[in-house]
């Protein structure tokens, strides 16, 4: 279980404006209309301390940096290489984590358990589905934090890791708030430097390989559309030039990409049984223009599916392998956010579901081919430091073979 998932008394608060607010009685006007599930309530412990940790940091977020940008940047000097050809299987394999990055025990077992199975399957790639650095994301750009959780733990996985932002790598005085998007800048620059640690921009496409693609992943940030609190910096709003520049930058990549198969991979899910919910309807709140991903939704339904095979995310620490419906077009969500947090063993709601667990730790393993796409899930025995494989999915036509010409 974990503690630090915060859900604000109402949506659409700024930091200041919640942190000013004592209780969802103070808040002022009605209480937000719901879904009917009972929002889980602040816990002030954490509130709290991320508030103390928070203190050093500018109490509004700073202007953006530097426009983002899908051009990827030459990586670090002796970074490991991307594959440029199928494993001796005749595939390209890819570990997929996500949430991972809490430096405790539990993610140190999960990666020593994935990098036994990541040498039998001859991984070439791995992805990091958000939440890369617990609790606020990291303090610099060489912060030690990215070598205690996530270059120690991940010793031996020699390959360029395709990293996402996380809530909690945007976060500013409240952990997991999502409230200050240009922290993840920090994990932008660090790239440069780490030999796995893959984030030439704040979204990016990877094609494998390179030259003629069989597989491209597109890297979203979906935190300006799913952020526990409303968005000061203009930039970052939701309808501002960040995510219109994105929206428009994927839309125009996946419609460009020449990839017999394509994966969308962001750390907000557009479907989820876990108990964050499905964007659209996070956490149980409808209202306002941040909490609830209304419009990560609108974009998941009018630009990603029908489209892309596959959409990996995190947040939900879970593992869930659903199934294609009409309703997403055929394309496919899996939640893989059980890497170094667990949750409380129970599914919340009931999107069509080839294979889902609730109460271990985990990873997955996605191989692709040209016939097919697989897809590993694997729980951990924290204790044993052992994986075991629980079920494989396979599918073997893309969307795009099935789906219409897009205008
Ligand atoms: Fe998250």
């Amino acid at each position: 279980m974990c503690d630090d998932e915060l859900i604000p008394p109402q949506a659409d608060m700024t930091e200041q404006e919640w942190l000013r607010t004592g209780s969802a009685t103070t808040a002022g006007g009605p209480p937000p209309r719901t879904t009917g599930r009972v929002p889980q309530w602040v816990n002030r412990r954490t509130l709290l301390g991320g508030a103390m940790a928070g203190a050093a940091l500018a109490v509004l977020p700073s202007p953006a940096q530097s426009p983002a940008s899908a051009t990827p940047r030459i990586q670090g000097p002796g970074a490991f290489p991307f594959p440029r050809q199928p494993n001796g299987k005749g595939e390209f394999a890819v570990l997929v984590t996500g949430d991972a990055g809490t430096g405790d025990e539990a993610q140190y077992a999960v990666a020593a358990a994935a990098r036994d199975v990541c040498r039998a399957e001859g991984i070439g790639l791995a992805v990091g589905l958000g939440d890369n650095i617990y609790e606020n994301g990291p303090e610099s750009d060489d912060d030690t934090e990215f070598q205690d959780k996530f270059e120690k733990p991940n010793s031996g996985i020699d390959v360029p890791w395709l990293m996402v932002l996380g809530n909690h790598d945007c976060s500013g005085l409240i952990p997991g708030s999502g409230g200050d998007p240009s922290r993840g800048d920090r994990e932008v620059a660090y790239a440069a430097t780490s030999r796995r640690w893959y984030m030439p921009s704040r979204y990016y496409s990877v094609p494998l390989p390179a030259a003629d693609p069989l597989v491209e992943f597109f890297a979203i940030d979906t935190i300006p559309w799913s952020s526990y609190v409303a968005q000061l910096d203009p930039h970052y709003r939701w309808d501002g030039p960040y995510m219109r520049e994105q929206r428009s930058w994927l839309e125009g990549a996946l419609r460009a990409s020449r990839a017999r198969w394509k994966v969308v991979i962001g750390h907000h899910p557009y479907l989820n049984n876990g108990k964050h919910g499905s964007a659209g309807s996070y956490d149980g709140f409808e209202i306002g223009n941040y909490t609830s991903g209304v419009h990560l939704k609108d974009m998941y339904e009018n630009v990603v599916c029908g489209r892309a095979d596959l959409i990996l995310s995190g947040h939900d620490h879970t593992l869930q392998i659903l199934e294609p419906t009409a309703r997403t077009g055929g394309t496919r969500q899996v939640v893989c956010g059980a890497s170094a947090k667990t949750e409380d063993g129970t599914a919340h709601f009931g999107h069509p579901a080839a294979w889902q667990n609730f109460a271990d730790h985990g990873f997955m393993v996605l191989k692709v081919s040209g016939a097919r796409l697989t897809i590993d899930a694997y729980t951990v025995d924290v204790a044993t430091r052992k994986a075991t494989l629980r079920h494989r999915a396979r599918q073997t036509r893309p969307v795009a073979a099935a789906a219409p010409a897009h205008a």
